[in-house]
């Protein structure tokens, strides 16, 4: 038996198969919530015929994808895609999302972009009237790291922002690295006025490579409830 929250998750992952058919390149997810998803393609391809070719957004997910039989091509290969499902961490009434909290942003994004349409599957816990309480994951590279969160933090205090702190992200007593070999930064800024200028801040400084605000990319939420029934914002 499913606990709620997966329930939910398994309910959006389930709903958004709908938009794959056979013959499409499909750009599949990092994180809890797109592990479903690659589960129940995975089904649709063994047992119900379904042919796609998927382009994975981390080395994590291509290793799901693999196990659950899906083909797998790279995005050189594959180029542009026809869908990208994918989870999030927030999402807000205009279907703008903050993504990362797995790492996984700069893939995300890039697949994400390189498709006719992103799919975004969540519990409905991620709904937020303003993006901002999750803290905003930005990927900078190694190389003086330690400059670029200072000179992130000096941008920050003139941004519209309720918060400023920047911590390096940790897994146990070393720094997170990305699939890329980069580090994350977790920027807690509890409530983000302006997205569209705080991104292009962050995105012009040097040392940043990406940052997790996703605007303009998401074309439907496929939202879940712990009961099992499913919500689609577009
Ligand atoms: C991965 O980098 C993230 O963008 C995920 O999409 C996000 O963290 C959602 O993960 P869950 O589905 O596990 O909540």
């Amino acid at each position: 038996e499913l606990s709620p929250i997966d329930k939910a998750k398994f309910a959006a992952a389930k709903k958004a198969c709908d938009y794959v058919e056979t013959g499409m390149r499909v750009g599949l997810g990092t994180g809890s919530t797109a592990a479903w998803l690659v589960r129940c393609l995975g089904e649709l391809v063994r047992e119900e015929g379904l042919r796609i070719k998927g382009v994975p957004t981390s080395f994590r997910t291509e290793e799901l994808a693999r196990e659950a039989g899906i083909e797998v091509v790279s995005l050189e290969e594959a180029r542009w895609l026809d869908v990208t499902i994918d989870g999030a961490d927030e999402y807000d009434g205009e279907l703008n999302l903050i993504k990362g909290g797995g790492g996984a942003l700069l893939y995300e994004k890039i697949v994400a972009t390189a498709s006719d349409q992103m799919i975004v599957i969540a519990d409905s816990s991620k709904h937020v009237d303003r993006l901002g309480a999750f803290p905003l994951p930005v990927e900078i590279i190694r190389f003086g790291w330690q400059t670029t969160k200072a000179l992130v933090e000096e941008t920050l205090l003139g941004m519209d922002v309720l918060g400023r702190e920047a911590t390096l992200r940790m897994t146990g007593d070393t720094p997170f690295v990305t699939d890329e070999g980069n580090f994350i930064l977790d920027l807690d800024l509890k409530r983000i006025g302006n997205a569209r200028q705080l991104s292009l801040m962050l995105n012009q400084m040097p040392g940043v490579v990406e940052n997790g605000l996703f605007l303009d990319i998401c074309d439907v939420v496929v939202v879940g409830h712990g009961d099992g029934r499913i919500e689609v914002c577009d």
